[in-house]
């Protein structure tokens, strides 16, 4: 189901900013959608955290909507936003033909799309690129508003340009893969947005709380365009950052010397919270903000848990003094005058700095209350090989008569009644099996792995899983010791802590129950 249609006007471009529901077949609709007429290559970019669960889908929607792809991925994290990884990109542009009409797709999370499109920006002096955001900052923030690049060994984003996405297709759905950790930063930006912006979106911060991760999914899927609005407003009026965009940095400055002064101990989020709070009372120290607003909006703010941390105000009036926010010598503060109403000022006393850097300090060391614990979900992922997608068809005597789509089905009511995460993907291809299970180190607990004909043969499958050190069970259907000879013997036997064959459908939920049991023995408690 389609959520909002939004539009960002800038460059004489009405460029659409779309939300849904509905997966990677509706994301591949709207792209042939909008390219119409145009025969264009795809050079899918994302990293191999969201490439496991996305890619092979999203590649197959857009190959049956006759759009060739190729797909490139590399490992997740800040450290590959380099101009080595563009380069590399820029390369595979080049090898495999790539015209200026033809598209980049980044698929992930703002590394991704800082990356896909800053290489579309250098590739032929600027091609198309469409963002596929699948975290929630990028949704209402990164993936929007075209500023694209990589990190310098001596900063973050000091190399780029503005390069806005061609369109912006969100699938919330895609959240659910989403870690803790960064829907805790996204709360922060999200948050930073309903302080600027006011209206429903504070309403609904201050009716459900700063930390996302505490709200019921719908709310979260209701608001998220909402946030996005914000940002497309701001950057509608301010495309270049020569201004008024500035007010995204609300709760920045101090935020960013938060992280810098802790060593990145605290994440991107619980500085952004600690740095907004901060700013709440630097706002009023400076006579902008009302007093018993900053205690209201402090109160909301200060329910949100976080780790605590040891700072010197020192070193984080040296990093403030850094900031890049600073031009022509000076500062610009981002502050509050009242919810809605942001205001960009020079004019702040350093005595107030300081006093409001040792408040943040004190804070920050006895303010952390302990982290939010939320249970862990077992999670598993379920590989099957070649020709398993027949099955029903498929020799019905050996394989029985299940679809391929009901075993899949199966295994996830399954995985759901126990409270385990899955995630299911079966490929015809070697290449990309081994794919699959090199992107699995990122995310998976176990493996259940059916590699069909390949178990016989393959040794670059039988290495993957031994490389990556994930505990990996083999399933057959059928029980291939009492079939043809070439099929007795298995490659992956030895590298598996396990295998089970001739149980049929049984034999996937046995594997998942023996992680299950390994994960109760070595925890003392059931996963949740
Ligand atoms: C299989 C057994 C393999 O020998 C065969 O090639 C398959 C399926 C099974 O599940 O029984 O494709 O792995």
């Amino acid at each position: 189901m389609m959520l909002r249609e939004l539009q960002l006007c800038v460059l004489g471009r009405k460029l659409p900013i779309e939300f849904s529901d509905a997966g990677m077949d509706w994301a591949a609709d709207r792209i042939r959608f909008l390219l119409g007429e145009r025969i264009a290559k795809i050079m899918l970019i994302t990293d191999e955290q969201i490439g496991l669960h996305y890619s092979l889908p999203l590649r197959r929607a857009l190959e049956a909507r006759g759009l060739q792809t190729i797909i490139t991925s590399f490992p997740p994290g800040e450290s590959e936003k380099t101009l080595r990884r563009v380069s590399d990109l820029l390369d595979k542009l080049v090898l495999n033909g790539f015209e200026k009409s033809d598209i980049i797709i980044g698929l992930g999370g703002g590394v991704v799309t800082d990356l896909a499109g800053f290489t579309a920006a250098c590739y032929h002096r600027g091609m198309d690129w469409f963002a596929l955001p699948t975290s929630l900052l990028g949704m209402i923030d990164a993936a929007i508003g075209g500023k694209t690049g990589v990190n310098h060994a001596l900063g973050k984003n000091l190399i780029g340009t503005i390069h806005p996405a061609a369109a912006v297709i969100a699938d919330v759905s895609t959240l659910t893969t989403l870690p803790e950790r960064e829907l805790l930063s996204a709360s922060a930006e999200f948050v930073k947005h309903a302080l600027l912006h006011g209206g429903k979106l504070w309403e609904s911060v201050q009716e459900d709380g700063a930390d996302l991760r505490l709200w019921d999914r719908e709310l979260l899927y209701e608001m998220i365009p909402e946030c996005a609005q914000v940002k497309i407003d701001v950057v509608e009026e301010d495309l270049t950052d020569s201004g008024r965009r500035m007010i995204l940095n609300l709760g920045h400055t101090f935020g960013h010397a938060i992280e810098s002064a802790t060593d990145y101990s605290l994440s991107h989020g619980e500085a952004v919270f600690l740095g907004l709070r901060a700013m709440l009372r630097l706002s009023e120290r400076c006579g902008l903000l009302d007093a018993l607003k900053a205690m209201e909006i402090d109160e909301v703010l200060r329910k949100v848990h976080l780790k605590s941390a040891e700072m010197s105000p020192d070193d984080v009036l040296s990093f403030i003094r850094h900031d890049k926010k600073s031009r022509e010598g000076r500062l610009n503060w981002v502050l509050l005058r009242d919810i809605g109403e942001p205001a960009i000022t020079t004019r702040v006393s350093e005595i107030d700095v300081s006093e409001t850097t040792e408040w943040l300090c004190e804070a920050a060391a006895i303010g952390g209350k302990p982290a939010l614990q939320l249970p862990k979900r077992l999670k598993i992922a379920v590989f099957n090989g070649p020709n398993l997608n027949l099955l029903g068809t498929r020799e019905p005597d050996i394989y029985g008569k299940h679809s391929y789509q009901e075993l899949e089905d199966s295994i996830r009511d399954f995985a759901k009644e126990n409270g385990l995460e899955v995630l299911i993907q079966q490929t015809n291809s070697e290449s990309e099996m081994v794919t699959l299970l090199q992107s699995a180190r990122h995310w998976a607990d176990g493996i259940v792995i059916n590699p069909g004909a390949y178990t016989h043969t393959s040794v670059a499958i039988r290495d993957a899983i031994a490389t990556i050190g994930i505990p990996t069970i083999e399933v057959h259907l059928s029980d291939i010791e009492s079939r043809e000879d070439f099929r007795r013997g298995s490659l992956m036997k030895d590298v598996c802590i396990e295998q089970i064959k001739g149980r049929g459908i049984q034999g996937y939920f046995n594997a998942i129950d023996v992680f299950r049991e390994h994960y109760y023995s070595i925890t003392g408690k059931i996963p949740v």
